[in-house]
């Protein structure tokens, strides 16, 4: 697969965008760090990793800003996801927080605008933010984050939410709870599935079994993780790395072909749910 050939998932209106991205959380909250964060951003983007997910949480918009930098001059191959805290999710709070927002990444639009988690705030408010800020071009499609089966429920049955372009939920081999409720009931209804936090955080990367594995492959643990999410070509999948070695290492997890012993293994360390639970979040 060269640079240029990444899986894509549609989004419910027919749109591809690349099935493997890029995280930012944790990017922008040491100042030593930030070049190198936005060398790590850049070269994703030259390896075809052009989904970028950020929030105005982090490092309290500084992320974002970092994100302005990475893209600089390439806006028109990105895909740019940002997300709004709950607590500005009023009508008014979350037009506010777009345009903070859109003026830290130095751009026009956000692709895909997500609401952080539910808050206390009205899904109607929310709602009606995000279909004014798409008829005003400063979004093209809103979606939402950390929502299980029964708040997408609840946003479905409003007026205008079955236009939901993706849920970001936390998907990885430790957290498998999605399999048993909320990934079969998205896919009946077409509604793409981004996992985050692949790696655990970086918790993963101890665990011997994936070691095993990884030695076969000669990979590190840290490309099994991600490879055992993208193995499911449905999902999207936005590891965070600021170290150029790790997003190399990234992209390669999609030439990774996990093999039925690997993925017998890696069910057993890592069991699949018996019955439904509820979404965790991180
Ligand atoms: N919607 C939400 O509520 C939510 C919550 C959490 C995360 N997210 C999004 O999902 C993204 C990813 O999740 P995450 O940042 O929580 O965790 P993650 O991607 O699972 O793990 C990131 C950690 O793993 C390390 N890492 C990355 N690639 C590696 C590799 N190949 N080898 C070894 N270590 C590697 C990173 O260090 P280096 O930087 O040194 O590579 C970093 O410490 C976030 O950045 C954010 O954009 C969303």
């Amino acid at each position: 697969m060269s640079a240029h050939e990444i899986p894509t998932v549609a989004l419910p209106s027919g749109e591809t965008v690349p099935q493997l991205g890029q995280g930012t959380w944790r990017m922008g909250e040491n100042a030593r760090k930030r070049e190198a964060e936005i060398a790590a951003l850049r070269l994703g983007l030259d390896l075809g990793l052009t989904l970028i997910d950020t929030a105005e949480m982090y490092a309290d918009g500084v992320a974002e800003g970092i994100v302005a930098q990475a893209i600089q001059g390439r806006r028109d191959e990105c895909f740019i996801v940002s997300k709004v805290l709950p607590g500005n999710s009023t009508r008014a709070g979350a037009v506010a927080a777009c345009e903070r927002s859109l003026k830290r990444l130095k751009t026009d639009r956000i692709d895909l605008y997500l609401l952080h988690w539910r808050g206390t705030p009205k899904l109607e408010e929310t709602l009606s933010a995000f279909e004014a800020l798409i008829a005003a071009g400063a979004i093209r499609y809103w979606g939402v984050s950390n929502f299980d089966v029964d708040d997408m429920e609840a946003l479905l049955a409003l007026p205008g939410g079955t236009q939901c372009a993706a849920n970001q939920v936390l998907y990885n081999l430790r957290r498998r709870g999605i399999e048993a409720g909320l990934l079969p009931w998205s896919r009946a209804r077409g509604i793409p599935i981004m996992a985050y936090s692949p790696i655990e955080q970086g918790r993963l990367l101890h665990e011997r079994m994936l070691t095993g594995v990884a030695i076969r492959h000669r990979a590190t643990p840290a490309q099994i993780a991600v490879a055992w999410v993208l193995r499911q070509r449905d999902i999207m999948v936005v590891p965070k790395s600021g170290t150029l070695e790790h997003v190399r290492e990234n992209r390669a997890a999609l030439d990774i072909e996990l093999t039925e012993q690997d993925l017998g293994e890696l069910n057993r360390a890592f069991p699949p749910p018996k019955g439904p639970r509820p979404l965790e979040l991180l």
